[in-house]
């Protein structure tokens, strides 16, 4: 594998693929997983760093090694390389890097006078692959401490809490900019020229049949007085135009056929209309509506009294 990759090429690749797999196995939403853990990947580049200065300074060491050597000796070692290579393929070549066992017949000159009935002692390497995992674990650990309780970044609990709270922002941002997911707790009146003329044109097409094109009434009541069958003010209209009037009085559920912002534009262009005294308008059905929403002025209270509940 030496041979054919050099270092440089496969230290990175191996970095390559941990950054793929966080990628997979870490739901990390909308950024990538390294993004959204610096620290992770700060760690991994350090480490990667690392890496390839240790195998850069070993190679350079060895070249600086065979320089030194006679030529005898180098043609011996040049031999001694070539057959290894043929010999050993690189995964046994990566074990034994990983796990620097000693072959069977050096155990005599790692035995240790230890002897404790007969049982005796080998002083065997650390396995390089525990000791790495050893300094990773221990350079894992500083950072850990320093980030959560020196430098006290937020631990799960608080993530989930912020995380919270930014969404509830996100979905109220989301319901001002996304006009059709209005409903009739959140709908405004609109009182600007194009929205009413829009308003006027949807009115004309569907609604003029049985209202008349002034509104004054016909088959439905008459919608420019201010007595109203099913309640006034823009989030009762709208209410009424999205769920339809009663049962069997002809007024259908709009929602269907319109869309909720063509809703709030046609109940407001109803609503501009108000006192508008069309000619022969259809007798005034329904009550006085007072808006309860508004602050209550003396007027107000004075028209109450002969006002039952709002309706819907
Ligand atoms: C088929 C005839 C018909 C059509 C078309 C119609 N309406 Fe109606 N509308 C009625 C009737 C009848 C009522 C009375 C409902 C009731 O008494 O419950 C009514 C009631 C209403 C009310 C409530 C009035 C009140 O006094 O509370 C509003 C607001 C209204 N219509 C708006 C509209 C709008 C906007 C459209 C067009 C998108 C429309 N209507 C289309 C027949 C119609």
């Amino acid at each position: 594998m030496k041979k054919f990759f050099p270092v440089y090429v496969r230290v990175p690749l191996i970095f390559f693929i941990v950054f793929a797999l966080m990628e997979y196995f870490i739901d990390s939403g909308d950024k990538p997983a390294f993004v959204k853990y610096p620290m992770v990947s700060l760690f991994l580049f350090v480490f990667l760093f690392i890496l390839i200065a240790i195998e850069i300074t070993l190679s350079a060491v060895n070249r600086v090694m065979y320089q030194l050597l006679s030529p005898e000796e180098k043609a011996q070692k040049e031999l001694e390389e070539s057959l290894s290579f043929k010999e050993s393929t690189w995964f046994k070549n990566l074990m034994h890097k990983l796990t620097k066992t000693e072959p069977i017949e050096k155990e005599g000159e790692l035995l240790m006078d230890h002897d404790y009935d007969g049982i005796k002692e080998l002083d065997n390497n650390l396995p390089p692959w525990w000791v790495y995992l050893f300094y990773i674990c221990i350079i894992f650990g500083v950072i850990y401490v320093v980030r959560y309780d020196v430098l006290g970044a937020d631990d799960q609990e608080m993530e989930l809490k912020k995380e919270l709270a930014q969404a509830k922002i996100d979905v109220a941002e989301y319901m001002k900019t996304a006009p059709d997911l209005m409903d009739e707790k959140t709908v405004v009146l609109l009182t600007d020229g194009p929205s009413l003329a829009e308003g006027k044109t949807i009115f004309t097409t569907n609604c003029a049949a049985c209202h008349r094109a002034d509104a004054g009434g016909q088959i439905g009541p008459n919608l420019t007085d201010d007595r109203w069958i099913l309640g006034g003010g823009i989030k009762n209209l709208f209410h009424t135009i999205t769920n339809g009037g009663r049962d069997g009085k002809g007024m259908i559920a709009w929602k269907g056929t319109l869309k909720p912002k063509e809703i709030q534009k046609v109940a407001s262009y109803i609503l501009s209309l108000q006192g508008s005294n069309p000619k022969d308008p259809k007798e005034a059905e329904g009550e006085v509506w007072v808006d309860d929403s508004a602050p209550k002025t003396d007027a107000a209270a004075a028209t109450t009294k002969d006002t039952t509940e709002v309706k819907k």
